[in-house]
């Protein structure tokens, strides 16, 4: 196939892209985004500073109109995030009582689950709850009032949500196996595994340096599949694009049965958030990059 989605599609995996709701009314952005890619993750609009801006106040506009896009073009959506210590508001970061935050966080999770209910591929359930070079958890407001469970309480509340989506665990610097943040993430997910607790993903964010992945991120992805859920990548992108490092971390994922499908963290360089370093596939005038020759051709297609 000649594009990213449909080749993604003929070994059963998807490609996707983050969308900023705002610049779907730009032709050449769309464009670019019905043609090639056929998974969506909301890059911000589904955050909970936009969605439960105050106390059971929610706002879910500005993520319908990406769902509707995607509805209307055929593409599934990945949700991203409901528990994650940034983009937080202040209202909740400044909860002290227990009993008051689990019960906030599982009306956020059950609110925003059930109002898109059906329509969502996978959750990102909880983003980046790891510390770096650590296998603990890092601080946030829902580790230091809920303690270690409340990632477990986060899965469970979202099973019952809505049961029909994947669940996943999300977060970055964990591609490289020997880390200890790699680790720890993973011996959360055999716990959860043994003990019953619903998860059904592992998003490996992939925010690479121009190197591209780690030598063992193939390894890592084929550790995590053996445990019994699927692995992702879901915010690829790599500092100055090399062809090389892009074509490896395609390669690294249709390797792993396990591995469903990439999502590039944008489209055009100019949509980036780190655009300073031309990370992704199209420049900013919405032409191919040699990487996305490279992406095609490492998909089996081009
Ligand atoms: O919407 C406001 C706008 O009203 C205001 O005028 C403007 C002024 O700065 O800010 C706008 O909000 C910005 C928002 O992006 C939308 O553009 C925020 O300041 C900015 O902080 C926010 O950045 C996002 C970042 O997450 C926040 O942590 C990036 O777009 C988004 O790409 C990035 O994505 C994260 C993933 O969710 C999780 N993994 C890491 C990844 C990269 O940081």
């Amino acid at each position: 196939a000649s594009t990213l989605g449909a080749q993604a599609a003929t070994s059963g995996r998807y490609f996707g892209t983050a969308v900023a709701a705002g610049r779907l009314g730009d032709s050449t952005y769309s464009t670019i985004l019905d043609r090639e890619f056929n998974m969506i993750t909301p890059e911000n609009e589904m955050k909970w500073d936009t969605t439960e801006p105050s106390r059971g106040s929610f706002n879910f506009g500005p993520a319908d109109q990406i769902v509707n896009h995607a509805q209307a073009h055929g593409q599934r959506m990945r949700g991203h995030t409901l528990v994650w210590y940034q983009q937080l508001p202040g209202w909740v970061s400044s909860i002290g009582d227990a009993n008051t935050l689990r019960s906030v966080m599982d009306n956020h999770i059950t609110t925003e689950m059930t109002h898109f209910k059906g329509k969502i591929y996978a959750w990102d359930v909880v983003n980046e709850a790891f510390a770096d070079g650590s296998s603990q958890h890092r601080s946030s407001v829902f580790q230091n009032v809920l303690g270690n469970g409340f990632i477990e309480e986060a899965f469970r509340t979202a099973r019952a949500a809505d049961p029909s989506a994947k669940l996943c665990y999300n977060d970055y610097n964990i591609e490289n196996w020997s880390d200890a943040k790699t680790q720890g993430v993973f011996a959360m997910v055999k716990d959860f595994k043994a003990r019953g607790v619903p998860i059904d993903c592992v998003g490996f964010q992939s925010h690479f340096g121009s190197g591209g992945p780690p030598a063992s991120f193939q390894t890592t992805l084929q550790n995590f599949a053996a445990l019994g859920v699927d692995v992702q990548l879901t915010e690829l992108d790599i500092a100055q694009a090399p062809a090389t490092a892009y074509s490896n971390t395609v390669k690294d994922c249709v390797n792993v049965s396990r591995c469903a499908g990439i999502t590039v963290w944008g489209i055009r360089d100019s949509d980036s958030w780190r655009s300073g370093d031309n990370p992704l596939l199209f420049d900013g005038n919405g032409n191919k990059k040699a990487a996305y020759d490279a992406v095609l051709s490492a998909l089996g297609g081009g």
